[in-house]
């Protein structure tokens, strides 16, 4: 079979991508036994600081990903069946390295591992970059966090654009809700207005995951917000599945 891979994506920073790729790695690996490699593509390596690793010194991301070697950068997570593929400063100059380079180079790498991996889950930087657009190429599914804000879903709107004008073959869309506060009239009102949108509450104990350095769903499975991350896991695979 090969590997399906899901990235967590949006156009916004700081919107919740790392918490949740670093909990559907989590959930894929050990809720649903996939042999699961969580690639941080992300420069400050959020992701990789959450499962408790670190870059390897010798070898750099930026380099691994030009020369298309990147078994040397993988590492065991203290997750049997998950995998990290972690992030290092050399990321801040993959954009320039991808803009004078092939445009399906991170297809061809995730096509390396079909051998090794029945998922990967890419947390991603921000921003509709040159990179966004080689995610878009490569991935099956992408999953976007976003607060319940008008501004948020008007990024959407432009991202869902964007995608069906130069990615009319891209990937399948899962947009979710982030740090959702039922308090707040507007975000009442956003609900509303997609009630069949997934919903992550929220919540301290996913801020707590920076102290932690564990995904939620494996410091506190019951908590409002592992369930929600739970959740966003089950429809991801519901949506791979149905390919
Ligand atoms: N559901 C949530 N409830 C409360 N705090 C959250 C939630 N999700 C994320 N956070 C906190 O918000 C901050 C940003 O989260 P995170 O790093 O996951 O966002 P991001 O989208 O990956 O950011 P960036 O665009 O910089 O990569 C972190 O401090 C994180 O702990
Ligand atoms: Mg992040």
């Amino acid at each position: 079979m090969p590997v399906r891979s899901i990235a967590v994506f949006s156009v916004k920073g700081g919107v919740g991508k790392s918490a949740l790729a670093v909990n559907l790695a989590y959930a894929s690996a050990v809720t649903s036994a996939r042999r699961t490699l969580l690639w941080d593509l992300d420069a400050q390596g959020a992701a990789t600081f959450m499962m408790r690793l670190k870059p390897r010194g010798s070898h750099s991301a930026r380099k691994g990903i030009a020369e298309g070697e990147l078994d040397q950068l993988i590492q065991s997570s203290e997750f049997a069946g998950l995998d990290v593929l972690a992030a290092d400063r050399s990321l801040r100059h993959l954009e320039a390295q991808l803009l004078d380079d092939k445009a399906k180079r991170l297809k061809k790498l995730l096509r390396t591992f079909d051998a090794d991996y029945d998922r990967v889950v890419l947390d991603c930087p921000p921003g509709l970059t040159e990179l966004a657009d080689q995610i878009f190429r490569a991935v099956d599914l992408l999953v976007v966090p976003m607060l319940p804000s008008a501004l948020s879903m008007r990024a959407f709107a432009q991202l869902q654009d964007h995608l069906g004008r130069e990615h009319k073959q891209g990937p399948k869309l899962l947009p979710v809700f982030s740090m959702v506060d039922r308090r707040k009239t507007l975000h009442r009102e956003a609900l509303a207005e997609h009630p069949e949108r997934l919903v992550i509450p929220y919540a301290a104990a996913v801020e707590t995951m920076g102290q932690s350095r564990m995904p939620l769903l494996a410091s506190q499975p019951r908590s409002p917000a592992a369930k929600a991350f739970a959740a966003v896991w089950t429809e991801a695979e519901r949506s791979l599945l149905k390919g």
